[in-house]
């Protein structure tokens, strides 16, 4: 079928909204008429050359849709089911999955990273050349074939716009508070970057207990917006916001730290406002093959802890049903992360937007 998507032709270029091909649904694959998909940085990437793919490239991992073609030996998805679309999607049974860390599967890494569907091959073509699935999901687009593993079925009364987030921004920042991070009832937590993830780990730690939550950023539209995902202290980014964060913590610096940016010297910065004993958490993804410095002498001595936040360390089967019923149950903001609405035709203008820093979270969406 002819369907309208967003291409990347290569980094350093615009995304191109044009034509595309897409083929039905093979063995086991879905065909998801996609009804909204998020504005993340992790597509941005792609942009900036970060994240290397190859190329032409669908983006869009951020998505939510209604199933309305399924191919043979689908059993995880049926015609009329919402659907939140999964980028890491786990199989149950590997290494990593039997250890309870599903976000951290292996067996589709492969092909998820080469960008086409399971069996190696991709779907979509566009201008005669092959195209490729970012995620295996390239939702920037009116319609998407995705792997059935990719598919978490979902309640039909929570709005689609809003679904589509819980695939990103929400488990991320969510899960980076609740499950990697592991925050608890009364503790302190500091969150550098306060875009959809960063939000969404502010509310997380509000959710988990947090008393004092700092909440950094460089644009002063944010500190508004992070007060209402339950920041109980704003900071605008500054050389002395370590200071200003040892302020509000006692002296000693916060137990958590979250990097919610994706840049080595803010993973340093956030390194330098956990207390003794606290835990720094990255969630942001810094460029590929960059490094940053973090000095062994202190973390030994002063018993700290990193960790990395992979997809907020969830279980997607689990957890994207429970974050929209916390959703339908007043206890996380979902509504207020969606700042603008987008037709896909302005998708440049949507990532515009988000490299400003002055909205919680753009999103594409379709008829
Ligand atoms: N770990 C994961 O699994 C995972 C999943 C999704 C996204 N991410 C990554 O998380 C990061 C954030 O994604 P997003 O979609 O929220 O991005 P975003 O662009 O919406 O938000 C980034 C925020 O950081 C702020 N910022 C920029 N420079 C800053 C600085 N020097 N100090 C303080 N704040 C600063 C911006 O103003 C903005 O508010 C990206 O690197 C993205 O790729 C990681
Ligand atoms: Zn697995
Ligand atoms: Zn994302």
């Amino acid at each position: 079928m002819d369907i309208q998507a967003a291409i990347l032709v290569g980094a350093h270029q615009p995304f191109v909204v044009d034509e595309v091909q897409l083929e039905g649904p093979r063995e086991g694959e879905v065909l998801v008429k996609i009804a909204a998909s998020g504005v993340c940085h992790s597509d941005y990437h792609l942009v900036s050359g970060a994240t290397k793919h190859p190329m032409p490239v669908v983006p869009g991992h951020e998505g939510a849709g209604v199933v309305v073609d399924v191919g043979p030996g689908v059993t995880r998805a049926k015609v009329g089911d919402h659907v939140v679309l999964n980028w890491a999607p786990d199989c149950g049974h590997c290494f990593y999955c039997m250890r309870g860390k599903p976000s951290l599967c292996e067996t589709y890494i492969e092909p998820i990273w080469a960008g086409t569907m399971m069996d190696g091959t991709t779907r979509l073509k566009w201008r005669g050349q092959t195209t490729y699935h970012f995620s295996g999901l390239a939702s920037f687009a009116e319609y998407a074939v995705v792997p059935q593993e990719s598919c978490i079925v979902v309640r039909k009364d929570a709005p689609l716009a809003v679904a589509a987030l819980v695939g990103c921004a929400v488990a991320t920042g969510v899960g980076a508070a609740m499950y990697t991070a592991q925050v608890r009832p009364g503790e302190s937590v500091v969150v550098i970057g306060c875009g959809g993830v960063g939000l969404n780990v502010l509310q997380g730690a509000a959710l988990c207990g947090a008393s004092t939550i700092i909440a950094v950023d460089t644009n002063p539209v944010k500190m508004e917006i992070a007060r209402q995902f339950g920041a109980t202290h704003t900071l605008l980014s500054s050389e002395n916001v370590v200071d200003a964060i040892f302020d509000l913590t006692g002296g000693r610096g916060a137990e958590h730290a979250f990097e919610a940016v994706g840049v080595p010297a803010l993973q340093e910065l956030a390194f330098k406002a956990i207390r003794p004993g606290g835990t720094l958490t990255l969630a942001g993804l810094s460029p590929m093959g960059t490094g940053t410095n973090l000095p062994g002498a202190i973390i030994t001595r002063q018993e700290k802890t990193i960790k990395g936040s992979y997809y907020g360390t969830i279980n997607a089967s689990r957890d994207f049903p429970l974050f929209l019923d916390l959703y339908m149950a007043g206890q996380l903001k979902l509504d207020e992360l969606i700042s603008k609405q987008y037709p896909l035709s302005q998708i440049n203008e949507a990532y515009d937007a988000m490299l400003s820093g002055t909205v919680a979270r753009g999103v594409v969406v379709f008829d």
